[in-house]
């Protein structure tokens, strides 16, 4: 009765007065019959417009799929915003390779761009070195199904495909001068995360970007303190996103 009152009374638009009165379920299959088939791109919307399910993108996910545990929408991130900061000025950065699962998708993006960007891998390629308890869910040695040889003959050894082997963040040094457009950091660890983001925010561009990969995970809750942390004296604001990934943009 309140649903009708509400509807004789207020000037609510069709649609809206629709789903109020109608079960979820049904109204589901209603929209998806009545409005959403005769969009552009239809078959993207589960239930919002969803970019990462287009054919090209499927596509491609399923070229570095065999390697990947990293959901499609969280690749798509990358892909997206690895693509913006094309016309930024410096370098493209992984830290946190493991098997080179999304290395090999940075790779691809800027194999098709061209360019003249270095793409600088890092890893201890010999899984996780000490962990405190309290900031990670995982163990010493976690991560250690891997090694630089391995990760070379998924990933490549194309010219602009700068591995550094060893730990973060030893293994920065010597690149004090460089510049940054984009930078991937999927590191799990509170201390590894904080001393990348000390090395590589000074050395971002104007309109660079930062993808922290494990900001809303709750196995990962040192990744969240350290970005926190580290974001609480700087203009940017980190935005969180529904893949659990967050990134920013160098203001
Ligand atoms: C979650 S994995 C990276 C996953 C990869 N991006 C992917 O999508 O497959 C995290 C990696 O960070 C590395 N790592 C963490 N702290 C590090 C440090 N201080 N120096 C070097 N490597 C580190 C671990 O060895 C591990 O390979």
């Amino acid at each position: 009765m309140k649903k009708l009152e509400l509807i004789r009374t207020t000037r609510i638009p069709f649609i809206t007065v629709a789903k109020a009165i109608t079960p979820p379920i049904i109204w589901q299959m209603l929209y998806k019959f009545l409005i959403v088939r005769n969009i552009m791109r239809s078959e993207c919307y589960k239930p919002f417009y969803s970019p990462w399910l287009e054919a090209v993108f499927v596509r491609e996910y399923q070229t570095i799929k065999p390697y990947t545990l990293c959901p499609i929408e969280n690749c798509w991130t990358l892909e997206n915003m690895l693509t913006n900061a094309t016309n930024i000025e410096g370098d493209v950065v992984e830290a946190g390779v493991f098997q080179g699962r999304t290395a090999l998708l940075l790779k691809k993006i800027m194999s098709r761009q061209g360019g003249s960007k270095l793409l600088y891998l890092f890893d201890s390629f010999e899984g996780m070195k000490e962990v405190n308890g309290s900031d990670n869910r995982h163990l010493l040695g976690d991560f250690n199904d891997t090694s630089l040889e391995q990760v070379k003959s998924v990933v490549g050894t194309e010219k602009f495909i700068v591995y550094r082997k060893g730990w973060i963040p030893e293994t920065f040094d010597g690149l004090e001068e460089k510049l940054f457009c984009f930078v991937h950091i999927d590191l799990d660890l509170y201390q590894s995360i904080l001393d990348c983001c000390e090395f590589v925010y000074p050395r971002l561009s104007r309109g660079g970007v930062i993808v922290f990969d494990d900001y809303g995970y709750a196995s990962c809750p040192g990744a969240l303190r350290a970005i926190t942390e580290f974001f609480s004296d700087k203009p940017e604001n980190p935005l969180a996103l529904q893949t659990g990934q967050a990134l920013i943009y160098k203001l």
